[in-house]
């Protein structure tokens, strides 16, 4: 290992969510909530002492008490003071106390705590990166060395060979958070279970516990007990692990992006049988104490249902955490959702977080189903382990249903719908229902006595086949199996129509008027792994989607990364479907989502800073941006899973991502506090709201600063008039000297870019260029187009997407 003598430690926190669907949980405290004040920056600058902390916890009290009468009743309501580098507190209190407190002065917001929703071995060889291959992204990132990675989700099961420490020097100095190890001893037989690999662990439950009552003592810990923090954790910056595998599919060597990163787990997401969250007040003070323990990256997963989100940065949690954490030079990665393939459904639009979305790599897990008629039907599985000459008997749900279930429900599989007596030894056949989980359709299977599973995707599922560690051997495919004989079929049902092509979610409706018949018989093949699959990546269909509806003049996702049958460590806390009914444990799982998708980001991130130290997270940003590519292994665009047509920038923002090219990216967009709080002028927020987010607290908005001329890596003009409309961008040089030209297209629209070519002479030297883009009279109004403009000096190609709709 190299000497860590210049490195300045990247500091990286990944926060994530699941972006899976749960169940609301039901409040504690009937008319008390809980809100958070937002007070805006502290006016004791990036590096507080604790004296300086305790005044900024005093003063919270103060204000309480203030509203409340006394500070008993102050003490009472407090759950979080933030006194680091976020300026508020978390409180349960009335509605009408929360109105008080937002009119004393220098109060910036008041707003809910909102509940969010939590949401490998091949993709990093897919992404171009190997183990011992020479002037990779890895090799040159020295695999993030000492770079700091800290992730906020569901904690972490520190036993996991992935953060084993052996080969690890001391623990960089920049760290400031000791040795706090919020971890149970007991099953780690006393020893500290924290290490020089994974630095540190901490949990925050108490607004999860405010609004659902107490989490159990023994579980008031770090640990994770979902899975999904350990999966993204080790994504992120898990070290290499030898014959990690799922069954016995995906055999190979585990590890994260950047594979040499110290970790910490801050555990802020919570599970019980009736509740599955991670609230607002939680987050807020990890990502807090996360900058002040000394991370560099935050990869922020924040999902929830469409709606959560506010439009407004000053009452979103989420948002503001990471406004903070970029004004400390701590890069945010964030999910961009997985409400795909509908368009506006992309979350984390604001321009100083990092959204990811979601794609396949070139790696199958597939299993094929040969029915007695002929019909061949490839699918993809982990799990099949049925003799594979022997044929089943098929059954579509809705015929192997209980007479008390609905239809409905019943073609989805879902618990108590299917009868032992139809169903038990053969194959049955269900809808998908969840775009991401579904192993709790096998369960029903498995309870049923199902031998196997044919799962389908569903219409908006598209082609994009999630493999899952299913309760019983299943086959997950896009096409509709052949109909089993009906005797004395009935006429069809009033207003059905037949099924066409691959979908129909409907059929099982049509099919299941008519008793069924045993005639058809079908075989699964063992699932086998398939490596060099074209084309890929492929958009996943679940992969939420542009324009961006908080901020239109952002592009949004900024790049997509593989969160398709994603392979990493898990916690033996859980089973791998998360269901309690389910016993299994699993060392490795795979998992599926922009979850997945955003610390492999995170990692590449790692690198970057790893290799550039001084960079901003914007410089980051840029450089993984302008690098990403739009076209697959064949060489051609992009494809979409949904409905196999191309994709576009609404879909992948400026491409795939590609670690060996954002390296040495030669250009970047930077952007800095500053940009950001110009940018908030121009959307219109007043001064002074601005100003609470300044270090200094005040902040004059000139006039002259428009949205269009944020120093963005990609260009979005989405309310274009028959005017010619220009905007100016700033290129900073992070290559060797060069000259760049520049070329640019945008369909059925001039665009010209002046000057044509730049020349750099000398590192971080910067050069404006103004775009000047006018929209053709005959182009259709309220449609979107797509275009780029690319500078290169023969060797780099610093691309932005520009995406323009006429009004
Ligand atoms: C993966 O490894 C397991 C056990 O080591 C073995 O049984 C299985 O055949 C391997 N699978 C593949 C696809 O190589
Ligand atoms: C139908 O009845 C069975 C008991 O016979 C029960 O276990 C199951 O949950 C019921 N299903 C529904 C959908 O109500
Ligand atoms: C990063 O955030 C994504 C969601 O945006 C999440 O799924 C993923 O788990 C996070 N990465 C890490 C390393 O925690
Ligand atoms: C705060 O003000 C000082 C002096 O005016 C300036 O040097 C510094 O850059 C400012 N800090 C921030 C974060 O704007
Ligand atoms: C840029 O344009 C100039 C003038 O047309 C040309 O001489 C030069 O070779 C071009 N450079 C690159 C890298 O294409």
């Amino acid at each position: 290992m190299g000497s860590s003598n210049n490195i300045q430690y990247l500091r990286i926190i990944v926060l994530s969510f699941f972006l899976f669907i749960f169940l609301l949980p039901e409040a504690v405290h009937a008319s008390k909530k809980c809100y958070i004040v937002y007070l805006g920056a502290h006016s004791h600058g990036p590096r507080p002492t604790s004296f300086d902390m305790e005044a900024a916890t005093s003063s919270h009290y103060d204000l309480l008490s203030s509203v409340l009468g006394s500070h008993e009743k102050a003490e009472k309501a407090m759950i979080y003071s933030y006194n680091k580098h976020i300026n508020g507190f978390a409180a349960m209190l009335e509605e009408e106390e929360a109105t008080q407190i937002a009119k004393k002065q220098n109060v910036v917001s008041v707003f809910l705590s909102k509940e969010r929703k939590p949401q490998t071995t091949r993709s990093w060889e897919f992404l171009g990166l190997r183990r011992n291959a020479k002037n990779t992204a890895w090799q040159k990132g020295r695999y993030g060395e000492n770079t700091i990675i800290a992730n906020i989700d569901t904690g972490v099961w520190p036993e996991h060979k992935s953060f084993q420490d052996r080969g690890y020097g001391p623990i960089p100095s920049k760290w400031r958070g000791g040795n706090v190890c919020q971890l149970d001893r007991v099953r780690g037989s006393g020893k500290n279970l924290c290490n020089r690999k994974l630095i540190g662990a901490r949990f925050f439950s108490k607004n999860f516990e405010a609004t659902n009552g107490m989490v159990k003592s023994e579980e008031r810990t770090a640990r994770d007990l979902q899975g999904h923090g350990t999966h993204t954790l080790s994504t992120a910056g898990g070290d290499f692990v030898p014959g990690a595998h799922v069954f016995a599919v995906g055999n190979g060597t585990a590890k994260g992006g950047s594979p040499k990163a110290r970790l910490v787990a801050y555990k802020v997401c919570w599970s019980r049988t009736d509740v599955n969250s991670c609230h607002e007040g939680d987050i807020i003070d990890a990502v807090d104490q996360a900058i002040y323990d000394g991370v560099d990256i935050i990869n922020l997963s924040v999902g929830g249902r469409r709606g959560v989100t506010s439009n407004d940065i000053f009452t979103d949690g989420v948002a503001l955490a990471a406004f903070h954490a970029m004004s400390n030079n701590v890069l945010c990665v964030a999910s961009a959702g997985n409400d795909g393939p509908y368009p506006g459904t992309v979350a984390n639009g604001a321009p100083w977080i990092f959204t990811i979305g979601a794609s396949t790599i070139d790696r199958d897990f597939t299993s094929t189903l040969t029915f007695s008629d002929g019909t061949k039907i490839l699918g993809g599985s982990l799990s099949v382990k049925l003799p594979p000459d022997e044929a089943f008997d098929f059954i579509l749900a809705t015929d192997g249903k209980l007479a008390n279930a609905t239809i409905e429900d019943a073609q989805f599989c879902k618990p108590g719908t299917l009868d032992k007596a139809k169903v038990k030894g053969k194959v049955v056949h269900c809808l998908k229902e969840d775009n991401i989980k579904s192993v709790a359709e096998s369960l029903e299977a498995n309870y049923a006595g199902a031998l196997g599973m044919s799962l389908e995707n569903q219409k908006k599922q598209g082609k994009t086949v999630n493999d899952e560690a299913h309760m019983v051997s299943t086959v997950t495919h896009y096409h509709s199996p052949p109909k089993p004989k009906h005797d004395a079929t009935p006429n069809p049902p009033k207003g059905s129509i037949l099924p066409n092509e691959w979908q129909n979610p409907n059929y099982d409706v049509l099919l299941a008027t008519a008793p069924p018949s045993p005639s058809l018989k079908v075989m699964m093949s063992p699932a086998k792994t398939v490596i060099g699959t074209k084309p890929a990546p492929v958009m996943a269909s679940y992969s939420s989607r542009g324009p961006n509806k908080i901020q239109p003049s952002i592009l949004k996702p900024d790049v997509i990364a593989p969160g398709v049958n994603i392979l990493a460590a898990y916690s033996l806390g859980t089973s791998p479907s998360t269901l309690l009914q389910d016993t299994r444990r699993f060392e490795f799982n795979v998992l599926q989502g922009t979850s997945m998708s955003s610390p492999h980001v995170s990692g590449i991130a790692g690198l970057l800073k790893t290799l550039h130290p001084t960079w901003s997270p914007a410089a980051i940003k840029s450089a993984i941006m302008t690098t990403a590519t739009t076209r697959d292994n064949t060489n051609k665009p992009i494809q979409d899973a949904f409905d196999n047509d191309l994709a576009n920038s609404f879909d992948y923002g400026s491409g795939h991502v590609q670690p060996d090219l954002a390296i040495e990216p030669g250009l970047v967009y930077d952007l800095h506090l500053n940009d950001y709080l110009n940018f908030l002028c121009a959307s219109g927020y007043n001064q002074q709201l601005i100003s609470s987010l300044n270090f200094n607290r005040t902040f004059i908005c000139k006039g002259s600063h428009r949205l269009n001329d944020l120093n963005y890596p990609s260009i979005t003009l989405p309310h274009l008039g028959l005017d010619p409309v220009t905007v100016s961008r700033t290129l900073t040089n992070v290559g060797p000297p060069g000259t760049y030209n520049v070329t640019a297209k945008l369909d059925g629209s001039k665009v010209a870019v002046v000057p044509n070519s730049l020349t750099f002479t000398k590192l971080y030297e910067k050069k404006t260029f103004k775009v000047i883009v006018q929209a053709s009279s005959v182009l259709r109004r309220y449609k979107y187009q797509f275009g780029e403009l690319v500078w290169s000096d023969g060797k780099h190609r610093v691309r932005s997407p520009i995406t323009i709709r006429r009004r």
